[in-house]
């Protein structure tokens, strides 16, 4: 079928509040009688508070409130009440609980004042006596103190093992071995968290970021014993979340606490120093080990993954488990473990765990490439899974050798000199790298609901989130698409617990969850006016067959002959009916789930020029390849790319949030010293979406977008860096010191060797 909006660059369409500051996030929302709160943070890492002194702050004129352990009272003990759709298994973190610190930064106490100023300022006058207690928050240091990640959150899937690795590693002819470490990354979103909470009559309703109202309303509903139906949580705008938001942050609590006990509306919201203190993406250390025959079969895969969580919650997501899908191999041996520590729990960060094990397996697999001599693309592709090994099943679909052929030409891959060090222009060393990506196209139980107007406007609404990503572009589509109707006469409605629940706007399923309950709904109200069509007297349609009707523009028409038509509108009016409303749920198809996985692919080529003298390292072009289904809007979806790409140079060459040991507590936290890349530092991206049917995955075909972009980035620039130097940096961020203490380090080698 022809397709109207579906696969079409349609431009944003919140694009014009965007720019023209309509929309509204939630600090913007201004109601009569607010009060502002100000955070104070624990200054230890972990210890005891012997006492707050908060006489001063309270003593100044305007200061209606400090709240602190001492006077918060009737909160829940259990710490179950505080567990959230996205929280791992253990005992999440309970603000204002007691005088216990637990981490550095940990929010303890709340200032309550008329002005923002005023709450700012009479924080500052808060006086806590500590008692501190030994900590750590090395995982390095740790590693002993190791144990087996849990099942229980949201997504994770322990990793599976088969053969005999060990085995088949020492018999091996061509291998390689290496450990790779990440350092923690904050979300950093543009806009910072702040919650708006208003208690009136005996309701509450809260403007919060977040990428769940429904989650939200749970977690209040559950931590301060209000009834669901009495909690409205509203965020129809977030301006970035990256997975920050997926987890109720403390503001919520704090400003809902204010809220409820003084009876009075509060803002409070977080700085960006506190944007530092709830949640990152972990550090961590992996070990690879890979051999292969001398013809480039994969004979054995080892791969495990240490990563830090809190003392208080065990932070799961899937690091090394795709390194056991990937490839054809009979032998893997997969393990992950978590160390805990004194510091807040990690939470996911954009494609959490896939970034990390990808940049590990796909440099490693790069590593026994050069000991085969073998073109590290060939060696892939000689290697393909054609089906999933690890769960003995096939792929729902699987182009990444489209991925791999059209990137490849896209970039020149062929003519690359297989040699490090073999290109160059003058100082600058040239090096072109591969990688490979794979994500989970999750589907999710959602719902929508459609209202039709008698003036042919189509309202959906469903709880979701957009967080840039184009959600409500998107859903606009589908919808428009659907019912046959101009996408001017469509609205989406989005952020709200008064519409149909959605699932957590996360893991890249939300235009495959959401996307097909506003299919459904749509399909819904079609059958309704189809009806309506053949059983309403004077409508062309009396008594003909309904399989002959067509949708189009707001016009039902004989799919034969289009000049026998009615607009919806005049069918309405002719009916009788004002409007019609309908809400219906979706949710994946259980028996495909069990015959099938569903994966979205990705190949990454990277060409970086490392400047010899100084080990400067400059990403000059990136191929994005990527298979995800149908293409709902190649324009928003290349922006999801584009912006996935970015992260991936950021995180493959300048970020990290660096953890001082001494005091437990991240030293740059700031957007001065957690470097991100500026434009100069972005180059050429070419985003390039391969066609991939795939009738199984959801009813629109669709895997998401979100995600697969990011995740071979690091790999394939990594793999890059030592095409262009023959320097191995494992150790992200390749920072510039690091390249040249390599190399340095090599020479040495080679000089006591020699
Ligand atoms: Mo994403 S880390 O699931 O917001």
């Amino acid at each position: 079928m022809k397709t109207q909006y579906i696969g079409k660059p349609v431009s944003r369409v919140d694009g014009l509040a965007k720019v023209t500051g309509t929309a509204k996030y939630s600090a913007d929302f201004k109601v009569e009688g607010m009060l502002y709160g100000y955070i104070v943070s624990s200054s230890i890492a972990k210890g005891k508070m012997m006492s707050i002194d908060t006489s001063q702050a309270m003593a100044l004129k305007g200061v209606l409130q400090v709240f602190t352990h001492e006077n918060v009272s009737g909160l829940p003990w259990f710490s179950i009440k505080y567990k959230d759709m996205d929280a791992p298994t253990g005992s999440p973190f309970r603000p204002l609980h007691d005088d216990k610190i637990v981490y550095s930064g940990q929010p303890v106490a709340l200032v309550i004042a008329e002005t923002f100023e005023l709450a700012r300022y009479a924080s500052s006058l808060i006086e806590i006596a500590y008692q501190e207690e030994d900590f750590t928050t090395d995982l390095i240091k740790n590693l002993g103190k190791s144990y087996k990640a849990p099942s229980g959150k949201i997504g994770f899937v322990q990793p599976k093992s088969r053969g005999d690795a060990e085995d088949a590693y020492e018999q091996a002819e061509f291998k390689m071995s290496g450990s790779y470490e990440h350092g923690a990354e904050h979300h950093n979103p543009m806009e910072l968290f702040s919650t708006t909470a208003i208690w009136e009559n005996g309701k509450l309703t809260v403007y919060d970021k977040t990428q769940g109202v429904s989650n939200c309303q749970f977690y209040i509903g559950n931590v301060f014993g209000l009834a669901y139906k009495d909690v409205r949580i509203i965020s129809p705008y977030v301006g970035g979340a990256f997975g920050s938001g997926l987890r109720p942050q403390y503001q919520l609590f704090m400003a809902v606490l204010a809220a409820l006990e003084l009876k009075r509306p509060v803002k409070v919201g977080l700085t960006r120093q506190q944007m530092f203190t709830f949640g990152h993406r972990p550090v961590t250390t992996q070990n690879v080990a890979l051999s292969a025959s001398a013809d480039g079969t994969l004979e054995s895969i080892k791969h495990e993954a240490f990563s830090e969580t809190s003392r208080f919650e065990n932070y799961t997501e899937i690091i090394v488990n795709w390194s056991g899908t990937m490839y054809n191999c009979d032998h893997v041996k997969l393990k992950y473990d978590l160390v805990g520590l004194d510091m807040y729990t990690p939470v996911d960060m954009r494609a959490p765990g896939a970034v990390t094990g990808a940049h590990a397996m796909e440099s490693a697999m790069d590593e026994l490439a050069y000991e085969l001599k073998m073109d590290p693309l060939i060696f892939r592709l000689k290697n393909y899974a054609d089906e999933d090994q690890t769960e003995g099943k096939p792929f729902s679909s699987k182009e990444l050798i489209a991925c791999y052929r059209e990137g490849a030409e896209k970039f020149g891959w062929t003519k690359r000199n297989v040699e490090p060090r073999s290109m160059r222009e003058g100082n600058q060393l040239i090096g072109w790298g591969v990688a490979t990506a794979a994500w989970d196209a999750f589907q999710m139980p959602s719902r929508a609901k459609a209202l039709l107007s008698i003036d042919g406007k189509l309202e959906i609404s469903s709880g979701t989130s957009d967080i840039g990503t184009g959600t409500y572009t998107i859903m606009t589509q589908i919808a428009a698409e659907s019912l046959g109707l101009k996408i001017e006469d469509v609205t989406f409605k989005l952020g709200d617990t008064n519409m149909p629940i959605a699932p957590l706007e996360g893991g890249s399923w939300t235009a495959a969850s959401v996307g097909s309950a506003v299919k459904g709904v749509c399909e819904d109200v079609k059958k309704k006016l189809t009806k309506m069509a053949v059983k309403t007297d004077g409508s062309p349609f009396y008594r003909a067959d309904k399989h002959d009707l067509s949708f189009d523009s707001g016009y039902i028409s004989d799919v034969n002959d289009s000049s026998s038509n009615i607009s919806i509108v005049n069918l309405m009016r002719l009916a009788g009916v004002n409007s019609i409303e309908e809400t219906s749920t979706s949710g994946p198809n259980p028996l495909n789930k069990m015959k099938y996985t569903f994966n979205s692919h990705a190949a990454v080529f990277a060409e970086v020029k490392v400047d010899e003298d100084l080990g400067i390292v400059r990403v000059t072009r990136v191929v994005c390849a990527v298979a995800a289904g149908k293409i709902l809007n190649p324009k928003t979806a290349r922006s999801q790319i584009l912006g996935g790409v970015v992260w991936g140079i950021s995180k493959a060459l300048e970020e990290e949030s660096k953890m001082d040991h001494q005091y437990g507590r991240f030293m740059n936290h700031n957007l001065s010293e957690y470097h991100v890349p500026v434009n100069k530092d972005i180059n050429d991206i070419e985003v390039i979406f391969v066609e991939e049917k795939d009738d199984i995955v959801n009813p629109l075909g669709v895997k998401g977008v979100g995600e697969i972009g990011i995740i071979g980035v690091a790999g394939a620039i990594a793999n890059a860096v030592f095409h262009a130097t023959g320097v191995r940096v494992r150790n992200l961020p390749i920072t510039m010191d690091k390249v040249l203490q390599i190399a340095e380090d090599d020479k040495n080698q080679v000089a006591v060797q020699g």
